[in-house]
Formats: C-alpha cells, sequence, structure tokens
C-alpha cells in the first residue's frame, strides 16, 4: 500500500524527521554528567515495568511516526541493551514501510553478546558512548567502577557484526578531557568516527555548571594541533554533529557543540521517554503522554492527529535562548528518561 507523507512543519518551519525512543529508564552506569550515583542510588525509583511502554506500543508509535514522514529511528535509554527481547524488536521495526534507517545508542557493556543478534535483525549502526581510555578516569566517569576493556571489545564485536559504528564521548572538564588526545588518536587509528560531545545541561541532576564545558573550539584546536582537519560537507538537514575529517584520510572526527553552537534551528526529532511521553526537546520540561491515550484505546488516527497537533504547535529552542538562569532553575527531563 502506497504512504502519503504529509509534509507539516512547527512554528520554526522545521519538519518531523527523525524519532528516538527509550526503551528503559534503567542503567547499568551512573555516568556523573546524565545518572550521578548520588541520586540514582539504591532508594531510586524506577518505572515499573507496567509503567513502561510494551514493544507492541513502541511498534504502533514507530509506525504512525513513519506515516508522518519519520524515516530514521534511534533505540536508546537509560541503557537500552538491558530490555529484554530488544532484537526482536528492532526486527519489527525494519517491517515498517518507510523507515530507511534504525540505530542504537548503548555504552557497549553487552555488546560482544548482542552486536550479532542486533546485526541479525536489522540493525544498521551503533553510537558507543566511552569517554575515556584511560581506566581510572573511565571507571570514575561511568560511576560503577567498569573499565575501558569491556567497552572496546564491544565495538570490536559491532565492527565484527558489520555494524556501522561511532564513538560518542562526553566531555567535562577536571575530569576526562585529559583524555581527548589520547581518544582521537586511537579511533583514528583504527578508523572509527569519534563524536565529542559538550557537557550539556540535560535534566537536573547532573549539577550542570558552564565552567565544566569543554568546547567545541578547545577540543577541535587539541586535535588539529596533532593532525590538522577538514570540514565534511552536512549529510542531510538537520544533522547535529559538525564534521571534520583528518586530512589525508578517510576517518572522521565530529562535534556536538549544543551549548556553544546550538543547532535547534534544524532540529527534526521526536523523543518518546521510556514512559511513553512525546517530548519535542531534550530540554523540554512538559510531554504529551501517548501511553495514556493508547492505553485509553485510541487508534492510530487518533494518535497521529495528537503528534500531528503537538508537532504544529512546537515553538522550542531551547540551547539556541539558553541562559545561566534556565540551565540551572528550569526543571527538565531527566537524560537517563529521554535518551538524548
Ligand atoms: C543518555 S545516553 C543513553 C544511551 C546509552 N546508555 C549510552 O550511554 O550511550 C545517550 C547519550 O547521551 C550522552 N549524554 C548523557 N548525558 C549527557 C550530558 N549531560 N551532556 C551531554 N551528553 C550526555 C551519553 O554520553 C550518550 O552518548
Ligand atoms: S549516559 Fe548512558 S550509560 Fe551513562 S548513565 Fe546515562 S544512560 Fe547510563
Amino acid at each position: 500500500m502506497s504512504q502519503t507523507k504529509p509534509v507539516f512543519v512547527d512554528k520554526w518551519n522545521r519538519p518531523l524527521r527523525d524519532l528516538r525512543i527509550s526503551v528503559t529508564d534503567q542503567c547499568n552506569f551512573r555516568c556523573v554528567y546524565c545518572m550521578p550515583a548520588e541520586i540514582f542510588g539504591p532508594n531510586f525509583r524506577f518505572l515499573q515495568e507496567d509503567e513502561l511502554l510494551t514493544f507492541d506500543e513502541m511498534v504502533l508509535i514507530a509506525e504512525s511516526f513513519a506515516e508522518l514522514g519519520v524515516e530514521k529511528i534511534r533505540i536508546t535509554g537509560g541503557e537500552p541493551l538491558l530490555r529484554k527481547d530488544l532484537p526482536s524488536f528492532i526486527e519489527r521495526l525494519t517491517t515498517i514501510q518507510g523507515i530507511r534507517d534504525i540505530a542504537l545508542t548503548t555504552n557497549g557493556v553487552h555488546l560482544v553478546k548482542m552486536a550479532k543478534p542486533l546485526k541479525e535483525a536489522g540493525l544498521q549502526r551503533v553510537n558507543v558512548s566511552l569517554d575515556a581510555l584511560d581506566d581510572d578516569v573511565f571507571k570514575k566517569m561511568n560511576g560503577v567502577g567498569v573499565g575501558v576493556q569491556p567497552i572496546l571489545k564491544g565495538i570490536a564485536a559491532a565492527k565484527e557484526a558489520g555494524l556501522v559504528v561511532k564513538v560518542n564521548m562526553v566531555v567535562k572538564k577536571g575530569w576526562n578531557d585529559s583524555q581527548i588526545v589520547p581518544m582521537a588518536k586511537h579511533f583514528k587509528k583504527e578508523g572509527i568516527a569519534l563524536r565529542f560531545i559538550e557537557f550539556m545541561d540535560v535534566g537536573t541532576s547532573n549539577a550542570w555548571d558552564l565552567s565544566q564545558v569543554v568546547t567545541k573550539k578547545e577540543i577541535y584546536e587539541e586535535i588539529q594541533a596533532f593532525h590538522p582537519l577538514e570540514p565534511v560537507e552536512q549529510a542531510y538537514f538537520g544533522e547535529v554533529a559538525s564534521r571534520y575529517r583528518y586530512v589525508g584520510t578517510n576517518t572522521e572526527v565530529g562535534f556536538i557543540s549544543s551549548v556553544t553552537e546550538s543547532f535547534c534551528q534544524s532540529c527534526t526529532r521526536a523523543r518518546i521517554s521510556a514512559d511513553g511521553t512525546l517530548y519535542t526537546c531534550l530540554f523540554a520540561t512538559e510531554g504529551v503522554s501517548l501511553k495514556q491515550l493508547l492505553r485509553q484505546g485510541a487508534d492510530k488516527a487518533a494518535l497521529k492527529q495528537l503528534v500531528i497537533d503537538t508537532w504544529k504547535k512546537r515553538t522550542d529552542r531551547y540551547s539556541d535562548e539558553r541562559t545561566e538562569q534556565t540551565a540551572k532553575m528550569r526543571k527538565k527531563i531527566e537524560m537517563s528518561y529521554i535518551g538524548g
């Protein structure tokens, strides 16, 4: 059956193109910039099983978004590989008409065992988060004392399975900035694209402060000093990383600089949190519950109408407008719910 994809835009003329689905709010790490252990401790209340979207609900949501023009889906979390039977869910996503790209973001701990089944299920790309090559630095960053080797093995397993791999590194001043050049050198040698992410004020738990942000400019200059970079043209409207190539190679390095060079004007992403809420901004305070609508018995048409109405009203451009005041005072959804 052929589908007509309605073109609708938000108040700033941005179309809806990408969907990110967080499949769990739980994680086996306690990264300092995301789920600090002091807050996400043994008494922290995670979502109960019946509060999470089921895979059936997620598939229905993904189908609805595909019919509204979405072509790319990223699975995230919490740590998505903690969700049982993830490959079977991915396999179902691959059958949705119009979806041409399915990717996953993971901390990589379970990739050694999961890379092959994920690839066989139809996953194409994986972004692995790794914040240091030095064991001591990495153990402090992830908050649970996991060393670097399991993640490097996970990256190798993903490559071996035929997945396209990128590595994400969040840089927090005084914590892992010593690792910028070692990480760049290592992944240049491996021919794997490394993307540096500026520490962002997502949520309210990570005690964000501008003084802890290492800027894209600072990182770029450190890398450029050991190997010259040249810019790579943007691949599509809405691409968040500014991309460069090490001159004389095919290996790329990217920067996700939401703090110092915001990209709100080209943001085409909708986000579904682990509890089934639709957010139109990573820094949102409020969202719209798709789960509630579905559990009241709504059909796909009603779901699509709610998405269209929400998107058409959308005015968010948080990073464009960020001030120290909004960063510290505004109540924002936690990264572990919404998934980055
Ligand atoms: C929330 S995690 C979820 C997926 C998976 N657990 C992982 O770590 O890759 C998604 C991405 O957000 C990044 N992230 C989390 N908190 C961040 C923050 N405060 N600033 C910038 N990036 C952040 C992580 O490093 C990761 O690359
Ligand atoms: S960044 Fe990913 S791995 Fe780290 S605590 Fe957040 S969800 Fe877990």
